[in-house]
């Protein structure tokens, strides 16, 4: 076979035949396809797109590019949530325990966080002592002992997505719904789950701004999960705002906290009671409200059993940051807007994110919202206060925020929970 071929197939608007897909991936996974001949390859999919029979193979294809984990020794089901990320995007943290508390077993493997999306892991890192690195027994035992675990995929799992997410990170290929969807799928069904939940986020913090984009990402990624014998479903929810008050590390780790204590902001505990029962029903789990778990402490159990089983200290205390810097609402109102874009990149440009894949992120950046949209809000009073180690860091955050929140402007946000795809 040869790459030109395959590449003029579908530059042409053709479809990929199931051999051409197995060996495009296998030897680009080998090297024996050139890192610019599968970039002109994915720009050629970005633009001719993939029928449900060529996603289906392509996923398929790295799937098998892998090892595919199993769980079968376990004696709960699993089951998994995967969000297409967001800004103040938590849930992670409430969700695993809560829906481990219920009776299931969560082996969930996060990312980190790039440009102005957060990511699990280097939230987590915020306890000291927190370890996202474990092998493949280490994780067994972690769910053995707290039914839940959150940590890095290892390099063997969809090494195929690795190496091409690289290539389409760099070659303005990343927003192709076949190749996000074949990405993500590929990933969560070799980590072994029996059923899985996918919040596809919408709005400005996200990757889909439109809910018609989204509803295609989740039907293709549905799709995707019963051609692979997983039970799949979505949710399309909202990302025009932040999640929550807390965008950050540590801040979002408290804010999690909070949630499992039985408090918290009501968009956090929504969204994590609702993805649980989501979780639960697709892992045939109906037995205990999730509601319940945050009430009667079953699930703080288990978030102290999981950070303490790796190496993390769950009653030391977070990080906070040296500097500090509250922006005030400039007229009294109705906060009509608060941009998850804007907020998301004043976060990054304060320490919370990274800009490249090796670069460091603070702990202790971030930023607190003390008003949501919907909220009254009084002239002089604090709107959001920023957190840094570096005061130099503060005024590029500022430029990021300006326009960023409104006050009596129109309201046009999403709800929470926009809709559920199956
Ligand atoms: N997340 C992934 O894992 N892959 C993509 O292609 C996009 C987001």
């Amino acid at each position: 076979m040869d790459a030109i071929d395959v590449i003029r197939a579908k530059r042409d608007g053709g479809a990929l035949s199931p051999e051409q897909i197995d060996w495009a991936v296998d030897a680009y996974t080998r090297g024996a396809i050139a890192e610019e001949q599968m970039a002109a390859l994915a720009m050629a999919i970005l633009l001719n797109g993939m029928s449900r029979a060529e996603v289906a193979r392509w996923t398929d294809a790295m799937i098998r590019s892998g090892e595919r984990m199993d769980w079968s020794s376990l004696d709960r089901p699993t089951t998994d949530k995967h969000s297409t990320g967001g800004v103040g995007d938590k849930i992670t943290l409430p969700l695993a325990p809560v829906v481990a508390a219920c009776g299931a077993a969560v082996p969930q493997l996060s990312g980190r966080g790039l440009g102005h999306t957060g990511g699990t892991l280097d939230k987590l890192e915020s306890i000291p002592g927190w370890r996202a690195s474990l092998s493949n027994a280490e994780m067994l035992d972690v769910l053995r002992a707290a039914g839940a675990v959150v940590c890095a995929a290892g390099g063997g799992l969809a090494p195929a997505d690795r190496k091409l997410y690289a290539l389409r990170d760099v070659t303005g290929t990343v927003e192709s719904i076949p190749l996000i969807a074949s990405s993500i799928m590929s990933k969560k069904i070799a980590e072994g789950t029996g059923a899985l939940v996918l919040d596809v986020k919408v709005g400005s913090g996200a990757f889909m701004k439109t809910v018609e984009n989204a509803r295609e990402l989740a039907e293709t990624m549905v799709a995707i999960g019963a051609d692979h014998g997983v039970r799949t479903t979505a949710l399309l929810t909202a990302m025009d705002r932040p999640l929550g008050a807390a965008v950050g590390n540590a801040v979002e780790v408290a804010e999690s906290v909070e949630v499992l204590a039985g408090g918290g902001p009501s968009d956090v505990v929504e969204l994590t009671l609702t993805l649980a029962r989501e979780m639960l029903a697709a892992a045939g789990l109906t037995a205990k409200d999730p509601a319940d778990a945050l009430k009667d402490g079953s699930a703080m159990d288990v978030w102290r059993r999981m950070i303490t089983a790796q190496g993390g200290d769950p009653a030391a205390p977070l990080p906070s940051a040296r500097e500090t810097h509250t922006v005030t609402a400039p007229s009294s109102g109705v906060l009509t807007g608060l941009d998850a874009y804007g907020v998301g990149v004043a976060a990054w440009r304060l320490g919370a994110g990274r800009a490249r894949k090796e670069d460091p992120v603070s702990a202790a950046a971030g930023i607190i919202c003390h008003a949501k949209p919907g909220d009254t809000v009084t002239a002089g009073a604090p709107l959001l206060t920023l957190h840094a180690d570096d005061a130099s860091r503060i005024p590029r955050a500022l430029e990021a925020l300006d326009g960023a929140f409104e006050i009596d402007g129109p309201s046009s946000l999403h709800p929470l929970i926009i809709d559920r795809v199956s």
